[in-house]
Parts: C-alpha cells; structure tokens; sequence
C-alpha cells in the first residue's frame, strides 16, 4: 500500500517505531521505543514543533532515517561515497515510501548526484526484532566509490546513558566494556577480516528504564558508532566497515548491506530474549526444523593432534556408554598433519594414521548409533602443505609484502573460483565418501595482506565467497549440519548463523571462566546453539582444577558436549557424567 499520510508507523509487540514522511527528502526519526497505544504518535510535524537555533541554517535538518552531508545536517552521514572526488553530497530529492503491515520500504533518489538509497524496515510482531537493511544504486554514468554506508541508522532516546559493548581476545570471550555516552562519538571498528573476538558486532544501550541492543548479521569488518544529536537524541549507525577502495559500484551497479537486528526492551533481558527468538525464527536447519541437539564428544582436549585409530574406537565407545550422540574428530587426521606447523589445504586422511581412510572410524561410530561429525578449516593454507608447493599464489597477498603467517597459516583467497572450486571438491568427497552429518568449520586467524588477485582489497569478497562455500556445501549435502568455530569464538554473529547451526563459544572450557563468556554471548545469541563442553578435571586452558558437578552444571544450558578423554575416567566421574548427559536430554 503506498503512504499517503504523513506518519510510519509499525508496531511489534512491546515496542513501535514513528518515521514521519516528509515530501521530496528521507522520512525523520520520531520515535523508537516501548509500545504506543494504536493511534497514539507525534501529532505536528517536527519542524512547525520546534524553532531553529540562532545562527543555524534556517532550514532546520533533524535526524533522518538517511541522513545526508554537507546540507544541513552536521552530525555522521549515512553514505560517504563520491565519483573522483564529485557527487560527494547525498540528500535526498525524492522519497517514496511503501508500507505493508509490520515492513515499510523506503526509496530516496537524489536527482543531483544520481544515486538511490533503498531501506528496508521489518518490525517482527512476535519477536519484537526490528529487522533493517540498506541498498544503494548508483544511478549515474561513472563509478562511485564508497567509503560508508550505514545498514541502519537508529534514534537513541535522550535518556540514554551508558553502552555495554563486548570485547576479548582468544579464550576470553565476549567481555563486557561499559562506556558512558558523551558528547564524544563512540565508536568500535573491527579490521580484523572476520567477525573478530575483540570486537563483537553489536551492543546494548541502557537508558532510563530500557534497553535498546542491535547487531549487525555481518562475518568481516565492521563498524559501529553512537553519536549525540543537536536536539539531545543520539544516532546509532552500524554498518560494513570498508577498506579504499574495496566498494565501487559501476553505473548500474547496486550494494546491499547486511542485516541489521535491533530491538527494544526494557532491560538487557529483555533485549536478550528478544534476539533469542528472532535469530530462532529464522535459522536454517536440515529438514526445516531444529530437532533435539545431541550431545557432542569432541576429540580436541582429549587427543590434540595425536590420532591413533584404536584409541579412537576405544574413546567413541566410552563415548557410547556415557549417552553420547555425536562424535566429532578434530583437527589432527588428515595429510601429515602432526601439529600445527603443516598441510592446511591438503584435505585428505592422514595415510599413517587411518591406512584405510576414515571409513572404519566413522562406520565403528555409527555402528554405536552416535553421528559422525569432521573438523576442517577450508580456508586456510600452511606454506607446508602440498596445496602451497602446489599452489603459492592462492594465499591472499599483496605484491612487494612480506606474507605474515599466524598460527604458521595463510589465508587462502577463497574469492577465486578455482580455490573455491578446490574446496568444494574436497569437503564434498569426504562427505560423500563417509556417513559425515556434522562439520566443525574452523577459522583460526584474522587477515592481513588480504590482496586480491589484482592488489584491491578483499575482505568482503572473501566473506561472500565463504557464505557461498557454505551454501553450496549445504545444497550439496543437505542433511549435514555445521559448526562456526574460529579460534572459539571468533566469528559468531547472524551473517554466518544464517549458514550454520552451531558455535563454537570459546576455546576455554574452565568453567569459572564460561560462566562470563556464556553470559556475554546469551545477550545476543540463543542457547541452544552454544557450543559447551564438560572439559577434564583441571582445565587446560587454566589450571584450574573444578569437579564434575560445577563443570557439567555450567555446560548444561548450552548445547551440551564433552571434551576429555573419555576412556580414563574413573568409575564415579563416568556415573556422574553420564547421569548429567541424561538430565540435559530430559531437559533439552
Ligand atoms: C581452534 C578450535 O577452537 C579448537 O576447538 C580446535 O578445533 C583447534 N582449533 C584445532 O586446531
């Protein structure tokens, strides 16, 4: 239905937003928060509500759903972008605005510098999830280059005082940094190529009884920024953060950005649970519905790289006894794959350790009715693997750089067709091969010299090209679900839950240490896809020494797993384990 009046207005469950339409320019923020009464919003327009301060222009510019530059309006722009140094204005000319139930579609046109701007508003009734997400179309005769464009600009009310953003690094996840909100802009930026431990996507904004929280369904770099409004209100943009150069956009040529989900509750539970269930709503599983999740024995801690077929059959039948359902072989099985110096790239088992492939492992599993579950890390490339002396070029660089290894591994410019290809070809055979219903898909650095081919950025074709390595791996093998692991919790965020059914949450298990990481990770994610396991009795990662109740007790309301060695417990730690295996399927 086209608007004809002068108000946007959706409504969701506890909360409702108010744009107000104004002719030939980008609809103005009036409202986001708790639920109006039907009918109930801003009677006057803004400007005859309000006078325009002294010596100000006097064409009053309050915060748009866009806002513009260099025309009134002196706060951060929605779109920086410009075509050899012209056309570097965006304001609207034209706004046309389409409105059916709980979305409105909002398109601003600017005559002058021929550019269009496309948002798209989705206020989800059940959830309460404001779903937002931004297009652009370059509409002119030469390229435009793009520095930012905001996924979604978002009104904070004047009464917001403090933002809780989360931070971290590798085994220390999702630390919660307070910031009290001042004149000063605050602002987290991610450079990192992948969603990044330190620099979670989102973040909560407390204000006087509420809490507004969003994050951006995005897997590479980022940005986010909270910035004081002239009237008192703030803005909040988030958006993909661009390298020069990596976004120009041929005349024609359109860019999408990703998601962004926001909401407002009035806590930091409510903005929670919120989230919980909008990403709940719309996850992709196999056969179109989450079914129970089972229990997962994973080899990591308990074997490292240290595979001997035997022992293995030995732990996946300890495995069995204790109620186990899935049994997940990490890193350390394929092509002379003995630490982490060598062969990421060479995707084929090991022949010392499994002489017969993996067929005899995974056929003893599921004899055992456990599922079958593999570890792989498709995108990266150790300088000692046959894939590199095959194939040097493959790994993201950039002419007359050093490369720079991270745990003695490269990236690989999966953007390519032949390295994806490659990929494919790989990780299709061993799911064909095997009876394989579960990859664990790691990712255990950040990116840098990230060169294409020609020398242009490539972070953000490189997370394109993942999404559709994963996409055509899921076509390809429907039945097989995955697990978005990098470094732990390094690239947990919607983008790649829209692919993948599970997270690895932190590569430390000592469970003092989960109690925070999980909290952090539940402000934004729901629990059933958080990866947590009952580790050994004194941790690895610390030293710590816990007993079996603490440890399982924290486990218990993610998706449950154990990681140690399963053969050596003793009679009491087997009983006990396997009875709190039993209580989580009563209560899943
Ligand atoms: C990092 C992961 O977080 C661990 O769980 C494990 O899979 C290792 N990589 C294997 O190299």
């Amino acid at each position: 239905m086209a608007q004809s009046e002068p108000w946007i207005v959706l409504h969701g469950r506890g909360s409702s937003l108010v744009l107000e339409a104004v002719p030939g320019e980008a609809p103005l923020w009036r409202y986001w928060g708790a639920r109006l009464p039907d009918g109930a919003g801003p009677a006057t327009p803004l400007r005859q509500e309000r006078p325009t301060p002294s010596f100000s222009p006097d064409f009053d510019q309050p915060l748009s759903l866009v806002p513009g530059l260099g025309q009134g309006w002196f706060g951060e722009p929605a779109l920086k972008a410009h075509r050899g140094g012209r056309d570097w204005t965006f304001q609207a000319t034209d706004c046309s605005v389409r409105q059916d139930g709980s979305s409105a579609v909002i398109t601003l046109t600017d005559a002058v510098t021929q550019i269009a701007i496309t948002v798209r508003l989705t206020l989800d009734p059940c959830s309460d999830v404001l779903c937002v997400s931004t297009e652009l179309a370059n509409q002119g005769d030469a390229p435009l280059e793009v520095q930012w464009l905001a996924a979604a600009v978002l009104p904070l009310p004047d009464h917001a005082r403090l933002v809780r953003s989360f931070s971290g690094r590798h085994n220390t996840e999702f630390v919660p940094v307070e910031d009290r909100l001042t004149r000063s802009q605050w602002r987290r930026e991610n450079r990192r190529g992948l969603t990044s431990h330190d620099c979670v996507p989102g973040a909560v904004v407390l204000a006087d009884g509420a809490a507004y929280g969003a994050q951006i369904a995005w897997s590479g770099n980022h940005c986010q920024f909270i910035d004081w409004v002239d009237d008192g209100r703030w803005q909040w943009q988030l958006g993909e953060a661009l390298m020069p150069g990596e976004v120009v956009l041929a005349p024609g040529a359109v860019l999408t950005s990703p998601e962004v989900l926001a909401t407002c509750a009035a806590d930091a539970n409510g903005v929670a649970q919120n989230f919980h269930a909008a990403i709940r709503q719309r996850m992709d599983w196999p056969g179109g519905r989450m079914r129970p999740r089972p229990v997962h024995l994973n080899t990591w801690e308990g074997f490292y790289f240290d595979h001997d077929e035997a022992a293995l059959k030995d732990l996946a039948d300890a495995a069995a006894q204790a109620g186990i359902e899935r049994f997940v072989l990490d890193d350390g099985w394929f092509h002379r794959r003995n630490d982490d110096t060598t062969s990421l790239g060479d995707w084929w088992p090991d022949a010392a350790k499994y002489p017969n492939g993996l067929g005899p492992l995974a056929e003893h599993v599921t004899a055992l009715g456990m599922e079958f579950g593999l570890w792989v890390e498709p995108e990266m490339i150790n300088p000692d693997s046959d894939l590199y002396r095959a194939h040097p070029d493959w790994a993201l660089q950039l002419a007359g750089r050093p490369l720079i290894t991270a745990r003695n591994q490269l990236v690989l410019d999966i953007a390519r067709p032949e390295v994806s290809d490659y990929l494919f070809e790989k990780i299709d055979a061993l799911l064909s091969a095997q009876p394989i219903r579960y990859i664990k898909w790691d990712h255990n650095r950040d990116l840098t010299t990230a060169g294409l081919h020609d020398g242009a950025a490539g972070y953000r074709a490189q997370v394109h090209a993942a999404y559709a390595l994963f996409a055509r791996i899921r076509a390809a093998h429907p039945e097989v679900e995955i697990e978005s692991c990098s470094g732990g919790g390094g690239r947990i965020d919607f983008g790649v839950l829209r692919h993948t059914h599970r997270v690895w949450t932190s590569d430390c298990i000592d469970a003092m240490s989960r109690v925070g990481i999980q909290r952090g990770f539940l402000q934004f994610f729901p629990p059933e896809i958080m990866g947590a396991h009952v580790g050994s009795a004194r941790a690895h990662t610390t030293g710590r020494t816990q007993s079996m109740a603490f440890r399982a007790a924290v486990a218990l309301p993610g998706h449950l797993g154990v990681e140690l060695d399963a053969r050596v417990l003793s009679e009491t730690d087997a009983a006990e384990l396997k009875a709190w295996i039993q209580m989580y399927k009563d209560l899943r």
